[in-house]
């Protein structure tokens, strides 16, 4: 098991907005979060992250307690995420944007090939990038692109590579394909299911395109106003009559 969590509660002020959530995610796993609008998906993500703490419950990481442990420490044991952690510098190019995450990660390591200045210099660092940024199919006339300048699908692109370069064992992703055109949907899609097939990473998402969920998802949580309606395997949830009059109802009618 990767990731555990029991019992969390979570209020804004008088806002209770997580009851007492349970859930334990395998190594391997895809694991899904779902449910309408406000359901508390966004809340209980920053609270497995570290971003935001709950008011009680325990979080805990291949077996160790992070619960009190922020985000920034959580990213050092290896979760990744697409922002926050893996955060785009956006006047500075692709490349450089990826090979920060890459030395960053190596300097954590402590095998840091040299001062930061001097990450040009290592060959080490320039052979992961472009591995990563050819693996995930970032065009090479865009390597050299400020990352202001980047389309939307691109710098959702750029996020995931930062991401990877700091090679999570746990995958974070709160609505990887939100906002993006149907073709950037479907090719992020296509990265994450080569991502699931390749191995080696655990991935906890958030996502409201059902069909996604249903392509990536080994079991999933349906989330209704901070309560866990049904957690399992997405044809057992899809079947649930419970989650089809609350929510599967409204987009698979
Ligand atoms: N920082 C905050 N302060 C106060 N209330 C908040 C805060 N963040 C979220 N909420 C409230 O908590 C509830 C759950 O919000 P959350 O963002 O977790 O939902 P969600 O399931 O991610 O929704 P969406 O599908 O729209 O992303 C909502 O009622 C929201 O208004
Ligand atoms: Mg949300």
């Amino acid at each position: 098991m990767i990731l555990e969590a029991n019992g969390i509660e979570k209020s804004y002020g008088a806002l209770k907005v997580l009851h007492g959530i349970d859930l334990s995610v395998d190594e391997g796993e895809t694991f899904a979060i779902i449910g309408p609008n406000g359901a508390g998906k966004t809340t209980l993500f920053k609270v497995l992250t570290g971003e935001s703490p709950a008011n009680s419950g325990v979080v805990r990481f291949r077996g160790q307690d992070v619960t009190k442990m922020s985000d920034f420490r959580r990213a050092r044991l290896g979760f990744g995420r697409t922002f926050q952690v893996a955060r785009i510098f956006p006047e500075v190019d692709v490349f450089t944007n990826v090979a920060i995450a890459v030395e960053a990660r190596l300097s954590a390591e402590g095998r840091s090939p040299g001062r930061w200045w001097d990450w040009r210099a290592s060959s080490q660092v320039a052979l992961e990038v472009e591995e990563i940024l050819e693996r995930f199919g970032f065009a090479r006339a865009r390597w050299r692109t400020e990352a202001r300048y980047l389309s939307h699908g691109d710098r959702k692109r750029l996020e995931f590579c930062i991401a990877l370069a700091t090679r999570p064992a746990l995958l974070m992703l709160d609505e990887p394909t939100a906002g993006m055109s149907p073709s950037d949907r479907r090719e992020m899609t296509g990265l994450l299911a080569r991502l699931k097939r390749d191995g080696g990473v655990s991935i906890v998402m958030t996502e409201h395109d059902m069909d996604i969920i249903f392509e990536l998802a080994d079991r999933l949580m349906v989330l209704n106003y901070g309560e866990a309606l049904a957690t399992g395997e997405p044809a057992a949830v899809r079947r649930d009559p419970v989650v089809r009059e609350v929510y599967l109802g409204q987009h698979h009618a």
